[in-house]
């Protein structure tokens, strides 16, 4: 499995399995909204800012982040090779891409929420720690923290 910053080209495979996972998102719902997804990835494909995990022409994991607000704003990974820890390898990729002593954030699912079990946990397992609540596409979600000193490393 080989973990990179994708390139244009990649776009169809990443669009593949956005397809498959969009259920698991608030506002990935219409065709309309899929095809404004895949001009921000191709924005951010193109600000070196998406990572896929890679095996044998497919990919199978999928990140966006920002490197201005240090916020990880898009994870996912298909649904038949979850806990196999490509998702902890593509967070730790960006990692090394992004400022050491920057705080990382991300939204995600609140307590409670059937849809937030996975990746809370997966948040949690990382060591971010529980932040403010608020709301995106009309979604009650809460803010995940990862507090990084400016020295080491998680
Ligand atoms: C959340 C998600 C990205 C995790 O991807 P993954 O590749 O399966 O995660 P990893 O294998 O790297 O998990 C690392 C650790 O996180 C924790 N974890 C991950 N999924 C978990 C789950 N379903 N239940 C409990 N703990 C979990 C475990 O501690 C795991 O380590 P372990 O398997 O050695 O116990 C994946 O479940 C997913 O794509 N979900 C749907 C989309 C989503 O919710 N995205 C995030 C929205 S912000």
């Amino acid at each position: 499995m080989e973990i990179r910053l994708a390139h244009a080209q990649d776009i169809d495979a990443w669009m593949a399995l956005v397809k498959q996972v969009r259920s698991m998102f608030p506002g990935l719902e219409t065709a309309e909204a899929l095809a404004e997804h895949k001009a921000t990835v191709l924005r951010f494909i193109q600000n070196s800012s998406a990572v896929c995990a890679v095996e044998a022409d497919r990919i199978w994991g999928i990140l966006l982040f920002s490197r201005e607000t240090a916020e990880l704003c898009f994870l996912a990974v298909d649904p038949t090779r979850r806990r196999q820890h490509i998702a902890q390898k593509l967070v730790s990729f960006m990692l090394m891409q992004t400022k050491q002593g920057t705080d990382i954030t991300v939204t995600t699912y609140r307590d409670g929420d059937p849809a937030g079990l996975a990746a809370r946990a997966f948040y949690k397992s990382l060591g971010f720690s529980e932040g403010k609540l608020a709301e995106e596409f009309g979604c009650p979600v809460q803010e995940f923290i990862l507090k990084r000193p400016s020295t080491g490393q998680i």
